[in-house]
């Protein structure tokens, strides 16, 4: 039986998980923490998963650290800096042989994540390739996370292929008609009410399109992954790691 505890566990995801964690056979949900309340609760955890908020995340990474208890991390904001912080955290704390394991996962779904590869995998064999990215009209942020992550993996492999800029005649364009441009891949982002989260991935070639379209409609498409990782993260080495591919025998 793993233990688990859950932080932001009041809040929209974290409910889900302890939700999730409950109906598992091989899990114990055995703390839930939510805003102010003392990290203490987490003492008898094997694994917490973390679902508060960027500002937050860092002192309970701190806290697990310092207890060495093993952390899924579903928080966004883990850019290159902040992974660098948490890599400075974990380094100081008692990593190594006996240290925690830290596992930030910018997307638990299973689906985006076999999007992002099909779309790296096909990258090579088209002229060209454009992302978009559709959310609810209440995202802080443009383009998605997962958006700019599934244009630098596909700019990544058409660089290893030695292909160039894809064909594009434009000479006039009213101001970001073409999009951000994310590793010279084009990425759009629609907002409207109505929609949750979903991708595109556009590929053209000469007479033909590839596309591969990834829907998120509700948290529950989350569930399988988290558990995944609440299941996975004690195989994998003590430090950081990032993303659920390897637990998914993907990388
Ligand atoms: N990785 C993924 O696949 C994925 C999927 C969905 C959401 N997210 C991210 O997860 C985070 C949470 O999303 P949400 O929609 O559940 O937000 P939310 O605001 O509904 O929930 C966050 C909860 O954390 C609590 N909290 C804040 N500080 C805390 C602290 N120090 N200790 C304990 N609890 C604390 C808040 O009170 C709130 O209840 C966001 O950063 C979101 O972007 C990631």
């Amino acid at each position: 039986m793993i233990r688990v505890g859950v932080l932001g566990a009041r809040g929209r995801m974290g409910s889900v998980v302890c939700q999730a964690v409950r109906s598992a056979a091989d899990l114990e949900l055995v703390a839930e923490v939510g805003s102010g309340d003392p990290l203490d609760a987490l003492a008898g955890c094997d694994v917490a998963v973390d679902f508060t908020k960027p500002a937050a995340v860092l002192d309970n990474l701190r806290w697990c650290v310092a207890h060495g208890t093993d952390l899924v991390i579903g928080t966004s904001g883990f850019d290159e800096t902040r992974l660098a912080e948490a890599h400075d955290i974990i380094a100081s704390g008692r990593a190594g042989a006996t240290g925690p394991r830290v596992l930030v996962v910018p997307n638990f779904s299973v689906g985006a994540v076999l999007m992002m590869r099909f779309a790296e995998q096909a990258a090579r064999f088209f002229e060209s390739a454009e992302v978009i990215e559709l959310h609810h009209a209440r995202k802080a942020d443009a383009p998605s996370g997962t958006a700019v992550r599934t244009a630098t993996m596909i700019a990544n492999a058409r660089a290893a292929a030695g292909l160039g800029p894809g064909p594009d005649a434009t000479v006039t364009q009213l101001d970001g008609a073409r999009g951000a441009n994310a590793g010279g891949v084009h990425v759009h982002s629609v907002r409207l009410p109505g929609l949750v989260a979903h991708q595109e991935v556009l590929l053209g070639g000469p007479g033909e399109i590839l596309t591969i379209r990834h829907d998120s409609l509700d948290r529950a498409s989350f569930m399988p992954g988290v558990l995944a990782a609440v299941r996975g993260i004690g195989t994998l080495q003590p430090g950081l790691s990032v993303g659920l591919d390897g637990l998914l025998g993907l990388a």
